[in-house]
């Protein structure tokens, strides 16, 4: 029986997880995990906070704090997130812990010990300003595949390519902006171009052929373009030690370390079961299927480094698919955490207690799980309206209080099998979607899997329409009954059907239909309780008995007002267009767009009197403070010369607000007012944002220019 590793990439624990990290992996990992244990099958999903590397220390820099305090302040909001929303690991770890450091240090020690890791003199990027080298995101420059300005020295988060730091155009120091000059230093590199070789990994390589096609065509065209060895190494104090004797202030590289914590992950879990050896049936058994669960801009480590790295090692199993996902975009735009242009989990989850399904609805319908899809929040109102109030809510609600109306909540019998009645065509309908959604679980397409769960449901209000039991009540009990009792199996039925989907919707359902599932019903429905009518006995797709007592009815779902979408969307970005009608919109099946696209998009022509209507004026700064409650936004006074304003500005997270006092910036005047964070904003402050995802002030200095001067 084959035994299943689930891993979702481990995230940064540089900030906090919003709706782009969940549709690109987490939502499906923990989707999948819930339905393989619901067919029976042994698999464990590993997960974890990322905690090193450059993007750590770069928002620990940005914030003030240290490594170590952002890495532990953003593991609880995370981890918290995520059980919020009901996504569940078997083991959720760090790689901050002393036994990812001890295994890391042992994966690089194995490696080195059969050669695979080669020391070499390089001369790298150095900032003779800060006196350090630039590993990494440290160094910033053009992308040489996109053109992208803000592209880093191990990757260009644009077109998910991953970089050299010599690949980088016109390079330039994050940290002081400096040009930098090349200094001489020794690292540990993986020969890539000798390890394609490793007959571990040409048997790997075999199955890709049957991988996703954004997959495949990332792996295909590294291998095309030739591999170069690839330090493993870095000069940096924030890290997992290189454990050799001369390596002294320098520290694994993040991409060689993190990837190991998926297997250091195991072992804690492991051990914490009192099981220590218990890894091994996942990592080194023939059995194992290693399933990685990534968004696209992890693509190269997990189908390439990581199973080169794990064919050196040897004894372990490489990934069995590697089910990755494009981007998901937010309202038709690019997600962008420096803009304050996403939707963030821990907010969504106090926002809207008791909602969780609803978003994990939303974004299965939308999972960017062949090209780039779009969030939206009146996309998010409507399938909540319309499919899970009108269709599911609806199927359910109608069949709990018919029953109650008829017979205290009693369920009759079921009627005998006969293709000729409704009974049967909804058997034989059942019959095929339930294959249906089998066969998209298998391939991984969970938009569809999700789309054919509400189809039941749909299945269930046709037949009640075809047989009309609210009629059949007044005029033949008996008939009304068999009616209600085939329609509460339905509901059984999805009770199981939603449960790896919708859990506490699931959840509810039983509850409501005061019904428990076995594992039996579970197996039976996800491997083979798939022909069959409801009722027929080869099937035994039947699951309430005779008599059974449904609970009381209630609402499932109750629907989104305009009023809270609207809420939702001014959250967006304070400082940008809360709504913007004019950027395009991805629909979901326009063609696929890559994301350079999507970003360099210009928003429609204007004319020149629309531009004209813009006052846009030079304001200086009175005096910022932050806004209890509101982490993200500023209230600034401002002078305009002839009079003073307030405007609240989402830019809490960029400047410190003594720092901007006297500052002159460029204001949009006539910006119709708006209450944010119960503040009135009267304008607009304009600010443009470095590569850095910094924002910067755009305005004058020191030229002459006064408050209130126009700009046209
Ligand atoms: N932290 C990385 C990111 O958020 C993912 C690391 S996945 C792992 O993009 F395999 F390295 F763990
Ligand atoms: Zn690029």
């Amino acid at each position: 029986m084959p035994r299943y590793l689930l891993t979702a990439a481990l995230p940064y624990a540089n900030g906090p997880i919003h709706i782009g990290h969940l549709a690109g992996c987490y939502l499906p990992a923990d989707v999948f995990h819930r339905y393989l244990k619901a067919k029976g099958e042994d698999a464990i999903l590993i997960c974890g906070t990322d905690e090193h590397g450059v993007a750590i220390t770069l928002q620990a820099r940005k914030e003030g704090v240290t490594p170590q305090e952002l890495v532990d302040k953003n593991f609880k909001v995370i981890h918290q997130a995520f059980e919020g929303l009901g996504i569940v690991f078997t083991h959720f770890s760090r790689t901050s812990r002393e036994i990812h450091h001890r295994e890391a240090q042992a994966f690089f020690l194995n490696l080195y010990n059969k050669g695979f890791l080669r020391e070499n003199t390089t001369s790298q990027f150095y900032d003779p300003v800060a006196g350090t080298f630039l590993a990494d995101r440290y160094l910033v420059g053009t992308c040489p595949h996109c053109g992208f300005d803000g592209a880093y020295g191990d990757q260009c988060e644009k077109c998910g390519t991953s970089l050299s730091p010599d690949e980088l155009h016109s390079p330039r120091s994050v940290l002081s902006g400096s040009v930098p000059e090349k200094r001489e230093t020794n690292n540990w590199f993986l020969p890539m171009d000798e390890m394609l070789n490793l007959p571990e990994f040409a048997r790997y390589t075999e199955r890709i052929a049957r991988w996703k096609s954004n997959v495949k065509g990332q792996f295909n065209s590294w291998v095309q373009q030739g591999l170069q060895p690839r330090s493993m190494t870095r000069d940096l104090d924030w890290g997992v030690k290189v454990p050799l004797e001369g390596a002294e202030g320098k520290v694994l590289y993040v991409w060689f370390d993190a990837p190991i914590g998926y297997l250091s992950a195991t072992k804690e879990y492991m051990e914490l079961q009192g099981n220590p050896e218990g890894w091994r049936a996942y990592w080194e058994s023939e059995d194992a299927r290693l399933i990685h669960f990534i968004g696209k801009d992890n693509i190269v480590f997990h189908t390439l480094i990581f199973p080169m790295m794990l064919a050196a090692h040897g004894q372990m199993v490489l990934p069995w698919q590697v089910p990755a996902n494009e981007f998901m975009n937010l309202e038709g735009r690019k997600l962008s955490t420096s803009r304050g242009w996403a939707v963030w989990l821990h907010e969504y989850l106090q926002d809207v207690p008791g909602r969780e399904d609803e978003l994990r609805y939303t974004l299965l319908c939308n999972l960017p799980e062949t090209k780039d899809a779009d969030f939206s929040w009146q996309d998010y109102q409507l399938r909540v309206n319309s499919e899970l109030v009108a269709i599911l809510g609806n199927f359910v609600n109608r069949v709990m209080v018919l029953t109650h109306k008829l017979s205290n909540g009693q369920c009759g019998e079921l009627p005998p099998e006969d293709p000729s009645t409704a009974h049967g065509s909804l058997s034989l309908e059942l019959a095929s979607a339930r294959k249906e959604i089998r066969l998209a679980m298998e391939q991984f397409r969970l938009r569809e899997a999700m789309a054919g769960v509400i189809h039941l449901a749909r299945l269930g209000n046709r037949y009640l329409a075809d047989t009309e039991p609210w009629k059949l009540l007044k005029t033949d009990s008996e008939a009304a009954s068999r009616v209600l009792r085939v329609a509460a199996e339905l509901c059984a039925e999805l009770c199981i059907a939603l449960e790896p989907f919708l859990p506490f919707t699931s959840a509810r359902l039983g509850g409501q239909l005061q019904w428990q599932i076995s594992d039996q019903d579970r197996e039976g429905w996800w491997n083979t309780g798939l022909g069959g009518a409801i009722g027929s006995s080869e099937s035994r797709a039947f699951y309430l008995s005779n008599g059974h007592r449904l609970g009381e009815a209630a609402l499932l779902f109750t629907p989104i007002e305009d009023e809270f979408i609207q809420a939702q969307v001014n959250k967006l970005s304070p400082m940008n267009d809360p709504k913007p009608e004019n950027a395009p919109q991805l629909e979901n099946d326009s063609k696929p767009k890559n994301d350079s696209q999507t970003e360099a998009a210009m928003k429609p022509e204007v004319s020149y009197d629309q531009f004209a209507a813009l006052d846009l004026r030079i304001a200086t700064i009175l005096s910022a403070q932050s806004v209890p409650g509101a982490d993200k936004v500023l209230e600034i006074k401002v002078s305009l010369g002839f009079e003073q304003r307030t405007v609240v500005s989402g830019i809490a997270q960029h400047f410190q607000p003594e720092a901007l006092v006297g500052k002159q910036v460029l204001m949009l005047t006539n910006l119709a007012p708006r209450k944010i964070r119960g503040i009135v904003s009267q304008g607009m402050l304009l600010m443009a944002e470095n590569p850095q995802g910094q924002l910067v002030l755009v305005g004058p200095t020191d030229n002459g220019i006064l408050s209130g001067d126009r700009v046209s």
